[in-house]
């Protein structure tokens, strides 16, 4: 399987706009590309569903059900998620699937859910998935205060099991950058021996404002 693994730091980090853009860079390379989440959760709190925003940046055709097939209402973790809904996530059909949307696709542009160590079902981490895919990783992260520790903890956790950490992106990075910012980047840079991008605000209605961002380079 070709793609990318895009996690974050936790929760509302910004994983759905970097796999996004992530998706994009990848289709004007010329990619056809493939787009998949492992469960989802919050869908009654409204606004554009991740996977409908993952399928417009990457051009897919795919389902509702082919990039997300366990989608829960209320804001929970996904193990809880499923619980609530009575049916728990199976790994094997999670694999299933994700080989599924890879083999329609030249690569597969993955999100995951909260950070690493979210269980999908208490023996089973969103780690685990990622390794079980064995695509490298791209970290989203906010730009400020605490985030040098959030992004470290991450990379230690993905490391410590053999994944690669292709990229981090702080996002959304302010065009005025403060000295905090500035220093979180080069204190990750330099920490986590990892290499750093930022996106800036972007328009998330305009996709073909976005910049491109490739974490193979
Ligand atoms: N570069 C950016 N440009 C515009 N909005 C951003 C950017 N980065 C993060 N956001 C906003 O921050 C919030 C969280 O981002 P999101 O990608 O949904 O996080 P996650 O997928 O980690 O929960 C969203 O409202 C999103 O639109
Ligand atoms: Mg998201």
């Amino acid at each position: 399987m070709r793609g990318f693994f895009v996690t974050g730091t936790g929760t509302e980090v910004g994983k759905t706009v970097v796999a996004a853009v992530v998706a994009r860079s990848l289709v004007a390379s010329g990619a056809r590309v493939g787009v998949f989440k492992p469960a989802m959760s919050g869908l009654e709190d409204g606004g554009e569903p991740d996977q409908a925003l993952l399928r417009r940046a990457a051009g897919s055709a795919q389902l509702d059900d082919e990039i997300a097939p366990y989608r829960y209402g209320p804001p929970v973790s996904p193990h809880l998620g499923a619980e609530l809904a009575g049916d728990p996530i199976d790994p094997a059909r999670l694999l299933a699937a994700a080989r599924h949307a890879s083999g329609r696709a030249d690569v597969l542009v993955v999100e995951g859910v909260g950070g690493l160590l979210v269980p999908l079902t208490l023996g089973y981490l969103v780690r685990d998935f990622a390794r079980d895919l064995g695509l490298p990783i791209v970290i989203a992260a906010d730009p400020g205060l605490g985030t040098i520790n959030h992004t470290l903890l991450t990379i230690e956790a993905a490391r410590a099991v053999g994944l690669q950490v292709a990229l981090v992106v702080l996002t959304p990075w302010p065009d005025d950058a403060s000295l905090v910012q500035r220093s979180n980047r080069e204190a990750i840079e330099r920490l986590g021996s990892v290499r750093v991008e930022t996106l800036p605000e972007l328009d998330l209605g305009a996709p073909e404002s976005w910049p491109t961002l490739r974490p193979g380079d």
